[in-house]
Order: C-alpha cells, then sequence, then structure tokens
C-alpha cells in the first residue's frame, strides 16, 4: 500500500475505520468521509496524522455528485476507492416508512453510484475499488427488506461496472459481510431487547458462533485494492464465518 492513495466513504466508523487505520499503517495516503461532525472528529483523533477526513453526506445528490471535485483539492488520482458509507434501518413491513425507504437507497444506492460517477477522472490506471454490499442480498432475513434490496443492488451494480470500467483500467470487486461487530448495530431502530435478540440470532447461524470484526473484513479490503488481487475482478466475495450456509 505504499505510496497508494485510497479513499473510503464511511471512513470514521466500524469497517470503514479499520481500513483506513490498517491501509494507513501500511504506508497508504488515506482519506476517508463521513457525515456526523461528532464521529469525524473522534476519527482525527484517531487516525494518524496526514489522514484527511472529509465531511461528505452520501445520501446527499449533490455531495455524492461534488465528491470527485472535493477530492481534486487533495490529490491528481486515487489508486483505490473503498465505497463503504451505509445504513440500515430495520424493521417489520408495517413499520417501514417512504423515508426509510429514500434514506437507505439514497445513502446505500444512490450515493455510491454517483460518487463513482464524479470521481471517475481521479481514478489511476490501474486503479482498484471495492464496493460494500452485505450477505443479506443474497439471503431472506426477517426485518431487513429495504436494507437487502439496497445491498441486493449494490451487487447488481458490482457486476455491471466491473464490465464497464474494467478497458479503463479499474478493477472492481463487491464484498458481502456477513455480522460484524460495529456500530451499525446500535443505529437499526431496534427496541434494546430486539437488538439483543438479533444479534445472538446471527451469532448463532455463523459456524464460528460470533460476528466478525472489522479488522477480518479490513484485510480483505485491503487484499482487493492491492495489486496480490490483480486477477480477481467483478467477484462478489463473501466474509460471513458461513452464515449463508446456515
Ligand atoms: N456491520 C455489519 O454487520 C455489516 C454487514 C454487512 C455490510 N455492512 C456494510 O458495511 C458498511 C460499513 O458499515 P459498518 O458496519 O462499519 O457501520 P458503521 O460503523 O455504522 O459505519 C458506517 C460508516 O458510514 C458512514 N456513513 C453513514 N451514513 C453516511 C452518509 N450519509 N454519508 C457519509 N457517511 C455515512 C458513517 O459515518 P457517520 O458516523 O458520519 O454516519 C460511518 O463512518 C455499510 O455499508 C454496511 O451496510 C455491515
Amino acid at each position: 500500500m505504499k505510496s497508494k492513495t485510497i479513499l473510503i466513504t464511511g471512513g470514521t466508523t466500524g469497517i470503514g475505520l479499520a481500513t483506513a487505520k490498517l491501509l494507513s499503517a501500511e504506508g497508504a495516503k488515506v482519506i476517508v468521509t463521513g457525515r456526523n461532525p461528532a464521529t469525524l472528529a473522534a476519527a482525527q483523533k484517531e487516525l494518524p496524522a496526514g489522514t484527511v477526513i472529509l465531511k461528505s453526506d452520501s445520501g446527499s445528490l449533490a455531495e455524492a455528485q461534488a465528491l470527485g471535485t472535493e477530492i481534486k483539492k487533495l490529490t491528481a488520482q486515487l489508486d483505490g476507492v473503498f465505497l463503504n458509507a451505509g445504513i440500515g434501518q430495520f424493521g417489520p413491513i408495517e413499520a417501514m416508512t417512504p423515508q426509510h425507504y429514500e434514506d437507505m437507497f439514497n445513502v446505500n444506492v444512490r450515493g455510491p453510484y454517483f460518487q463513482l460517477q464524479s470521481l471517475l477522472p481521479l481514478l489511476a490506471n490501474p486503479s482498484a475499488l471495492v464496493l460494500n454490499a452485505s450477505v443479506v442480498a443474497e439471503l431472506g432475513f426477517p426485518t431487513t427488506s429495504i436494507y437487502s434490496a439496497t445491498k441486493a443492488a449494490v451487487v447488481s451494480l458490482g457486476k455491471s461496472l466491473a464490465v464497464e470500467l474494467a478497458p479503463r483500467g479499474v478493477r472492481l470487486n463487491t464484498l458481502s459481510p456477513g455480522p460484524i461487530a460495529t456500530p451499525i448495530f446500535n443505529k437499526l431502530g431496534f427496541p434494546a431487547d430486539a437488538q439483543k435478540g438479533f444479534e445472538d440470532h446471527m451469532a448463532a447461524q455463523s459456524l464460528f458462533k460470533r460476528f466478525g470484526t472489522a479488522d477480518e473484513v479490513a484485510k480483505l479490503v485491503r487484499f482487493l485494492l492491492s495489486a496480490d488481487s490483480s486477477y480477481i475482478i467483478g467477484e462478489n466475495i463473501t466474509i460471513d464465518g458461513g452464515i449463508r450456509l446456515t
């Protein structure tokens, strides 16, 4: 990763933050985005000096389309991009509102799509791109219907865009994590007891009987962004402790 410039959206907590730390430790110049002033400030303290922390809301179409212009002020080119920012709001269909629908599709699907469009002129040849989807894209879980649909859309975008961008030297892969211990589980909108039940169920489904860690996912992202994965393209790689098998 030495001397590579990598952009990570949603790099202020969880999987994005763990990836930013790992890539920085290996010599990359890292730029992370987020939107919450508190987590942006906390990330500034956690990440090494020299990391650029940028406020950019993936749910805003205007900010997604302006991301390329913002990044151009910082660097002439990007060697890798991890489009990772995402949100989940879980509940049965009766509890879901048009606002939930819009928020999740805007942040998880529209955001990365138009961010990528705006970043295209900055992508080096060769460069690597990783989209963060989820194993729920391919599984049936009660209460995750809209979230799962957004992630299925990400998997689909990953396939088409891998083919479309390959001639530019951009190597795109998608990641589908299972349950990973990150702050996202405190933001799902569940009552506390329901959340505990959901987490216990997810852990029990794993063949390892535990959640994965953000560090475990970060190592996979590093692999996909590095030349070590130079012949892997258009894949949707699952990292789920085997929950898809149970
Ligand atoms: N944890 C899991 O079990 C799991 C499983 C499968 C897939 N994923 C996916 O992994 C990705 C990272 O999630 P995580 O588990 O690491 O959760 P997390 O700790 O909540 O991290 C989400 C990151 O995205 C940022 N973000 C959220 N909404 C944003 C927006 N509108 N604009 C800019 N940044 C935004 C957050 O920043 P702020 O603090 O500023 O909001 C934070 O940095 C998501 O796409 C998620 O769907 C997670």
